[in-house]
This record gives C-alpha cells, structure tokens and sequence, in this order.
C-alpha cells in the first residue's frame, strides 16, 4: 500500500526559518542579552532599512498593522462625523480602524478582475456621500489585497478632486510595485502588517507606517508613544522639567518590540529574492491552472508578491474537500464581505456592492510562499485538474 503523503503546509515558515539559520537565532539571543527590549537599537535600524525598501522618506514601526491605520487617522484629526472610504472586501480592520476613532467607514465596491478598490465607484460615492451631506469625506484606505497593488494613479486622481487623504493598506502587500513604484508614490502613507503569515512578518504582532511627510512623521512619533513631545513642539521652546514626559495630544503605546525589530531586520535582507520566488510560484499556477479555473490577474505593469494565490469556481467547497482529501490546505479569504457583518452592516455602501459579493461566494486561496517546490506544486495543480475533469 502507497504510503500517505504528508499535508502541504500553507505558508511554510519553518522552510524561511531553516534559510535564516543560525544569524537569525544570534539576532534574537542578542536583543534577550541586551536588555533594550522596548526600543532597542534594532529599531531604529529596521526603521532605516523599511524605509529604503519602500522607497519612503520615513518609515515608522508600531504595535501591529491595525494601529498602522489608526495612526495616521489620529494624526489627521479624524473622527466623529468623518467619512473614510474603503472596500468590504478586505481583512476587518481596514474598516475597523474608523470607528476605533469614531469615524464612518463608507464602502466601495472592487475591481473584478484584481479585487481592489474601483477607482470609479470610488469617485461616485464621494460625490453621494457629499450630495447626502450627513458625513464629510476625509480620506480613502485602498487595500493591496492578496498582495497586488491597487490602481493608484486613478484612486490618486480622485483624491486630488475631491482634496482626500490617501492610505495604501498594504499589510497584504507590502513590496508591491506598479510600474516600478511602491504605492507611497500615490498614496499620503503607506501601512503594514507584520502579522507572521504576511509577506514580510515576524514572529509576533507588528506594523508599520511610510510616510513622505516630515511634520507628519512627527506627528507619528508622538502618538505612538502617548502623544509625547517630539522635535516639532520643543522648537523653539525652553522647559523647566524634563520634556520626556510632556504630552501633547491622546497618544498611545504603539511600540514594536526590540526583538521583533530584529527578527525583521533579517527577514528583510531576504525579501527581495523571497517577492522573485512568490512570483515564480504564481506564474506555475497560472501555466498549470490557467484553462480550467479563474486564476488571478494582475494590474498592468503591477508586480504583485502574492501574500495569496486566489483562483475562482463556482463549486468551491467541493474544490476545497477534494483538496483537503489529498493532503493539501485552501483556505476562503473573503467569505463573508464586511458590510454584511454584523459591526459594519450599518454603515454606507452608495450604490451597492454586487462584485464583492459575487467575489466572496466563489474565491478560493491555494498554498502559496516563496519555497514551494515544483514537485509539491505539480500534486496541487494536478490534484484542481482531477477535480475540474470529475465535475467540468
Ligand atoms: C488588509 C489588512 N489590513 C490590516 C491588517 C491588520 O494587521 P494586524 O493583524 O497586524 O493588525 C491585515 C492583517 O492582519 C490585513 O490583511
């Protein structure tokens, strides 16, 4: 009898770990013997190296990608009344980082072919919410979703006409590009996530903001840490006591740790080949999958670095349980869009969101990281064609 063949990890970190070797423990090791373990040297290292990676003036770690987003909504004075628009289709806390200020997520409707955010839905529900005149739009949060970058030259555009701020959540895609820039080029801030799973993770909760603003980095700096005085407000000012604790603005404790900061710090002296690997994994698919289920397009002169390699069917729980019969992982991100969730349900979505919701019913994520092996590779694309065949 043939032997039972071993389930395909989803994301495979230990093969990640097994690469960084011995520098990567000694890194850890050397942050536990420091003792600086809030605010360690390796942060402000990592901050540098972050920065010069997504080509960003400034670069700022935080607590995890949702405070990323809180963040700069903080810095920007938005909240009760403010209106920011977003997709549903998304991992909760794009939405979620409204209300954390008191503000209104509106949502909008994406693309069918990328999943991001439409630029011209996008501009039609600006111009509802204004007409309705109960919110005022302050900002939109374009999502990289599963890793590819939105398309930010036309969401740009209407920010411009409307005099919104921009975000790029790229916790999903941090390290995209779209005709050779990252995201920032377009967008006022660019977060991320360093949730273990994403892209570039670490081995704990973390997060990021890039920025391209002086004032506003500043700004950053000080809510982080409890809204204390930073370089901006002690210009040109004298104190009688120590400014460390002065505190200008309702801040709070947003720091990354020491030890995350250098577990990053390796990670990301690998993630450039790692982008390269994820994207030979992606065209395997597209060449093995390509004529018998909907495989994922990306953005012209977008390049993606597939934080999920997303395929569409119409019989996707029968997919799935064939799969999960042949030792390999799927997993559904989005099922349930959020504007259909419960906490979200009562905020806007102008004009409906009829793709979202036929993109929910039928995505399906295949294992995907940047050290699946041809031949693992081969089981999987083998395993969706005996499926498509039986049920085509
Ligand atoms: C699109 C998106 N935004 C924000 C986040 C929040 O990141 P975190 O889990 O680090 O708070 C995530 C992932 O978790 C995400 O996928």
């Amino acid at each position: 009898m043939a032997e039972a063949a071993a389930m395909i990890p989803f994301i495979d970190l230990a093969a990640q770990r097994a690469r960084l070797g011995q520098p990567l423990e000694d890194a850890i090791l050397k942050v536990v013997r420091s003792g600086a373990y809030i605010m360690g040297p390796e942060i402000g290292q990592f901050e540098a190296e972050l920065a010069a990676f997504g080509e960003a003036p400034f670069a700022l770690s935080c607590g995890s990608g949702t405070e990323a987003l809180v963040l700069p909504l903080m810095a920007w004075e938005i909240g009760p009344g403010d209106a920011v628009f977003c997709p549903a289709f998304t991992f909760a806390a794009t939405a979620e980082a409204m209300p954390l200020v008191g503000a209104s997520p509106v949502f909008v409707d994406v693309l069918p072919d990328t999943y991001n955010i439409d630029p011209a839905k996008l501009d039609a529900a600006i111009a509802a919410v204004k007409a309705e005149g109960k919110l005022t739009p302050k900002a939109v949060i374009a999502v990289d979703l599963f890793g590819q970058p939105a398309d930010y030259p036309a969401i740009a555009a209407v920010c411009a006409k409307h005099g919104l701020k921009l975000i790029a959540d790229s916790a999903q895609g941090f390290g995209c590009t779209l005709g050779g820039k990252h995201p920032l080029h377009w967008a006022d801030v660019t977060t991320t996530s360093f949730f273990p799973a994403k892209p570039l993770g670490c081995y704990g909760d973390g997060g990021a903001v890039l920025c391209k603003d002086a004032r506003l980095h500043d700004l950053l700096v000080s809510l982080r840490v409890h809204g204390q005085a930073v370089k901006s407000d002690l210009e040109g000012r004298t104190f009688d006591h120590d400014p460390k604790y002065l505190n200008m603005r309702v801040g709070m404790n947003s720091r990354m740790d020491t030890i995350q900061a250098a577990v990053l710090l390796q990670k990301l002296s690998i993630f450039a080949d790692e982008i390269a690997a994820r994207n030979r994994v992606a065209a395997r698919y597209a060449q093995g999958l390509g004529d018998v289920v909907r495989v994922p397009p990306v953005i012209e002169g977008g390049v993606s670095v597939w934080a999920q390699y997303t395929v569409e069917t119409d019989d996707r729980d029968g997919l799935a349980a064939h799969l999960r019969g042949e030792e390999i992982p799927s997993a559904v991100y989005y099922p349930v869009p959020l504007h259909q969730q419960a906490p979200y349900a009562h905020y806007p979505a102008p004009g409906g969101l009829p793709v979202t919701e036929a993109a929910s019913a039928k995505v399906i994520s295949l294992p995907m990281h940047a050290y699946l092996q041809p031949d693992v590779q081969d089981r999987i694309v083998t395993a969706i064609r005996n499926f498509v065949k039986k049920n085509g």
